[in-house]
């Protein structure tokens, strides 16, 4: 079966009492026991509910996994994913990953005495220098965000193996559709199904796949002990948004690659950042990993007033947190995303007062590039 066809037809089959082609919202929180000597499959809704599982099943065969869980946020799976760790345990991660995964790695886990350094991972050997004897677990993010940073997945992994090492991707801004990292070798994917995977702004959620039953079943124990589980109607909306991700991420990458080549002509652009430009360092690398380059861009202006002009007169692009919906989104990397990254250390990473992160929807490009155009 095609990609294109397991999306639909991969986890969530038809109901086989009534034939709804919609899987119904099991909108309970516990199931009557008829055996007390047998329980059923369901108990209570924490531990495993039927919509959830149909979102669950449907995410493993997205990202060619065997097993995944659906959290109440991307920062819940992520969280829930870095609590298999231990006291003493450190970890590598991506530089310019997202604000909230730095905060919660840098201001949370250290209570716990888990220690993170983080390392521009387009270059290899920063992750063998910063190795430790105590390093469990390597935090991937590529693209990475705000920058669109790629790292060659396969040589991380490459170098995890021989340290022994978990590997981690957050596979948010290009969605299995593009990349599916556990058949590069990495251990677990996690995402933010708030964004591509939901794709239409209604939603809060977060996933996390792998095909390792051992890390499975540490999630799992995470999942239910902590309990920061998925709702059933949020899973029938994650599962809604995923029956159209095709065609959302076609079309949605299509238009960013427009805008990226419209913005590196205007003279008021200093740089754009879109690994799909093949100028972009990185664009060989993820064509070599992924199936596209996904719809998410940045780029910088010459002047701080004009970002914040751009931001102020725009009438189509929402000016907003978040990504990967419908919707186009112009957002403020250090006001938003970012924020909770201290001031020098965004400077570091380039994460500048004139950096406009953009997230293409579904829009007529030209509308949208005219938006943008009439105002600097
Ligand atoms: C790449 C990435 N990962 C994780 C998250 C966190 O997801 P959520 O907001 O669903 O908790 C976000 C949110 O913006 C994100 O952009």
């Amino acid at each position: 079966m095609k990609y294109a066809t397991r999306i639909l037809h991969s986890g969530c089959e038809v109901d086989p009492d009534v034939g709804a082609l919609s899987t119904p919202v099991y909108q309970a929180s516990t199931f009557q026991q008829h055996d007390v000597d047998n329980l059923g499959k369901y108990q209570y809704s924490r531990s495993g509910n039927p919509t959830r599982e149909a979102l669950e099943n449907t995410l493993a065969a997205l990202e060619n996994g065997t097993h995944a869980y659906a959290f109440s946020s991307g920062m819940a799976a992520i969280s829930s994913t870095l609590a298999i760790l231990k006291q003493g345990d450190h970890v590598i991660a991506t530089a310019d990953i997202y604000g909230g995964s730095y905060r919660i790695l840098s201001s949370f886990f250290s209570k716990f005495g888990i220690t993170t350094t983080f390392v521009d991972m387009t270059r290899l050997e920063n992750i063998e220098q910063a190795l430790r004897p105590e390093t469990r677990l390597l935090f991937l993010e590529s693209p990475s965000n705000p920058l669109l940073r790629i790292t060659d997945l396969t040589g991380a992994v490459e170098i995890a193996r021989r340290h022994n090492l978990i590997t981690v991707i957050d596979n948010t801004f290009m969605s299995p559709y593009f990349q599916r990292p556990l058949d590069l070798g990495i251990d677990i994917a996690v995402h933010s199904a708030t964004k591509f995977l939901g794709g239409h702004s209604d939603v809060i959620g977060g996933a996390v796949i792998t095909k390792s039953d051992e890390l499975a079943s540490q999630i799992y124990f995470v999942q239910n002990g902590f309990g920061a589980i998925l709702g059933p109607q949020d899973c029938w909306l994650v599962l809604r948004g995923i029956k159209t991700l095709k065609a959302r991420m076609e079309s949605q990458q299509q238009s960013a690659m427009i805008i990226a080549k419209w913005l590196k002509k205007q003279p008021w652009v200093v740089d754009v950042y879109y690994p799909g430009l093949p100028d972009h360092p990185g664009h060989e690398i993820i064509r070599s990993q992924a199936t596209g380059f996904g719809a998410v861009l940045s780029f910088r202006t010459d002047t701080v007033e004009r970002a914040k002009r751009i931001m102020k007169n725009v009438r189509i692009w929402s000016v907003a947190v978040s990504l990967g919906g419908v919707e186009s989104i112009l957002s403020y990397p250090v006001m938003m995303s970012h924020a909770s990254i201290p001031p020098e250390e965004r400077r570091k990473l380039g994460i500048t007062d004139e950096l406009i992160r953009l997230s293409v929807g579904l829009e007529d490009a030209g509308d949208l590039i005219e938006d943008l155009e009439a105002k600097p």
